[in-house]
């Protein structure tokens, strides 16, 4: 295994200075629910007809391979006062970002046409199964995303949220018998059950780790044991659809302490080798449990950061606060996304026995410096003060996103591998 680069070396030594304050649950918003329809994305978006499935393409379409385009007449695909279940922590608008062209932006694949998101049809595909996102709290941002994008079309009453550490679980139940209360939701599904779940589990490190605890995290002191998995994986046995996700944290510094083995024996790893070793005690986990046939399994590459504007704005010495735009340049990629750590997904994806589809959501996401919620969110659980927005060099949070924003589009296109893995009939 090759050392970090030292441009790698750079920019992983200066990822603690963010992470401490990272990666802590937000309380949930109690906001009135108010059910707006998912906005129509206009009607051009032809259904990708004609695909098969070959590693992240569809039919020959890199969906990654595009551009954003500003589209404020259907972006953004729900609004952030229409969806109860976001927490604080990516409310930018409500948290007073004074901006929102951030939210305007769809993303365009070269060589096709992403489908016209369908909250209906995604639940109808979902029924009677579970999809669960597993990972960090970027993951619980897609996860809130998807949740957001689906609850607008669901009735009062026919829908929940439970929290039970280290799981959240959103359902769309139908087991009352409640009058007709949406006659549009009645005609499309009559009276069958509905039965779909779309769950987070934290798992910072996909195995286990010394900071699984939902919101006790050893940051300074994290260990993690690589070679297990069992007390996260019991829990996504029989799980119809996953989608993982690990990077930041192992992010900390270059080496990491982890066990192989006897919990006793600690040693420091490359944080390279660490990850390598921790994918493999996944990939073991995979080949052995999972049925192709009837599950279904994404991994989504790392989500970047814009940590440092001199990546962008040559001689500036900021980071993505303030930023209002994207990033234009068609080749950008940030120092803080590493290709060694994006090869060793490949390559483990790769020598897998089943197949599991990669979401390489990193370089469409590189160009979104305008996409974090920066100084518009919370910390330890408390809305930033007015000081501490002033001084966005040491509080802006140029990891996570804003939502509505970026993760929607991930789960756009997740949605169009799901639509073409589970035909509607
Ligand atoms: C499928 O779509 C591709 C473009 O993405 C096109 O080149 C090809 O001809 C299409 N195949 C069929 C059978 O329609
Ligand atoms: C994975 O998907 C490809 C493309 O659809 C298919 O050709 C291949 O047989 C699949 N492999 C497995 C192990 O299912
Ligand atoms: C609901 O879905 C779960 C899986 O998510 C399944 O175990 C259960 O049997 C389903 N219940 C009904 C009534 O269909
Ligand atoms: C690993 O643990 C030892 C003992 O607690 C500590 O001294 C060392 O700094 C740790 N290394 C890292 C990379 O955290
Ligand atoms: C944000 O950027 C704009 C220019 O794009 C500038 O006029 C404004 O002063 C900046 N605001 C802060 C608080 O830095
Ligand atoms: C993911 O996308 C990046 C940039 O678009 C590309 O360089 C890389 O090869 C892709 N990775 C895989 C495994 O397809």
């Amino acid at each position: 295994m090759k050392p970090p680069s030292t441009s790698d070396r750079r920019v992983l030594s200066l990822f603690p200075f963010l992470l401490a304050y990272l990666l802590f649950i937000g309380t949930a918003r109690l906001v009135k629910e108010n059910f707006r329809l998912i906005k129509d994305q206009g009607g051009n978006a032809k259904p990708l007809s004609n695909l098969t499935n070959g590693g992240s393409l569809i039919d020959g379409c890199d969906l990654f391979d595009g551009k954003w385009v500003l589209d404020g007449g259907t972006r953004p695909l729900y609004e952030e006062e229409s969806c109860p279940y976001l927490t604080q922590q990516v409310t930018c608008g409500t948290n007073g970002r004074p901006d929102s062209l951030y939210q305007n932006w769809r993303w365009e694949p070269h060589a096709c046409k992403l489908p016209r998101f369908d909250a209906v049809k995604l639940l109808e595909i979902l029924r009677g199964k579970r999809l669960m996102f597993i990972g960090d709290s970027i993951q619980r941002t897609q996860w809130q995303s998807m949740v957001c994008l689906i609850q607008s079309v669901i009735p009062p009453g026919k829908k929940s949220m439970h929290r039970n550490p280290p799981m959240k679980i959103f359902r769309a139940e139908s087991s009352r018998c409640d009058k007709l209360r949406s006659i549009s939701f009645t005609l499309r599904f009559g009276f069958q059950e509905f039965n779909a779940s779309i769950e987070f589990y934290w798992a910072p490190f996909i195995v286990e780790s010394n900071s699984d605890h939902f919101k006790k995290h050893s940051v300074l002191k994290r260990l993690v044991k690589l070679d297990s998995i069992s007390k996260h994986s019991r829990r996504w046995e029989g799980v119809d659809i996953m989608v993982f996700e690990s990077y930041v944290w192992w992010m900390y510094k270059p080496i990491i302490n982890a066990t192989i083995g006897s919990l006793d024996n600690v040693k420091e790893y490359d944080v390279t080798n660490a990850y390598e070793l921790a994918l493999k005690t996944w990939a073991n986990w995979i080949e052995s449990n999972i049925n192709p046939h009837t599950q279904k399994i994404f991994f989504m590459s790392l989500s970047p950061t814009h940590l440092w504007s001199w990546e962008w704005k040559a001689g500036s010495n900021e980071n993505c606060f303030n930023e209002s735009y994207p990033i234009q340049d068609p080749s950008y990629w940030g120092t803080g996304s590493s290709r060694d750590m994006m090869g060793i997904v490949r390559d483990t994806l790769q020598d897998l026995a089943i197949n599991v589809t990669l979401l390489n959501i990193t370089q469409l996401s590189e160009f979104r410096k305008d996409g974090h919620t920066s100084v518009y969110t919370e910390r330890r659980g408390k809305l930033l003060t007015s000081e501490q927005r002033s001084d966005p060099n040491s509080y802006a949070d140029c990891i996570h996103w804003c939502l509505p924003g970026v993760p929607d589009t991930w789960n756009e296109i997740l949605y169009a591998y799901l639509l073409h893995d589970f035909p509607l009939h």
